[in-house]
């Protein structure tokens, strides 16, 4: 059973957005962007939960909690765990919830160690480059499945 509940989760550093690399990230913190995304949500009528977590198996732990209760999706900003984390590839094949890959910025423009994602190729879809509105963006599209 689905329900209209939305799982954001982001991974490590993801804490520090707002004083992190502002150049790459932007000045919006995540606190700035929960927020956002709890109020776009009641207009979609969706219920946003959004957590972080600087290890890698919280993140995949609420995956599993959003499976086990009928989420309707999880948008995922698994930062650098995106190109490492085999575990967070298998997590996102094994449960059913359709999940959005979010990236602030593009990881295909910079180093070559960030054209990788482990996430990308599970996820259902994948929305980068448009700083804090990727999330808004991935909740608009997660409105319309
Ligand atoms: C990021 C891109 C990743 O390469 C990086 O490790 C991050 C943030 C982004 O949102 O642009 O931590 O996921």
């Amino acid at each position: 059973m689905t329900d209209s509940t939305v799982y954001v989760l982001n991974g490590p550093n993801i804490n520090l957005l707002g004083t992190r690399e502002p150049h790459i990230y932007g000045h919006d913190t995540l606190a700035d962007i929960n927020a956002r995304l709890v109020e776009q949500g009641k207009t979609l009528g969706l219920t946003v939960k959004a957590f972080q977590s600087n290890h890698e198996g919280a993140l995949i732990d609420w995956m599993h909690e959003a499976n086990a209760t009928g989420a309707k999706a999880i948008i995922l900003n698994a930062a650098a765990y995106t190109h490492t984390s085999v575990a967070l590839h298998d997590a996102i094949k094994g449960i059913t919830v359709p999940v959005i890959e979010v990236h602030l910025s593009n990881p295909h423009k910079r180093e070559e160690f960030r054209h990788k994602s482990y996430i990308g190729m599970a996820a259902m879809a994948t929305i980068a480059g448009f700083g804090a509105r990727s999330y808004t963006l991935a909740l608009e599209a997660v409105a319309a499945l």
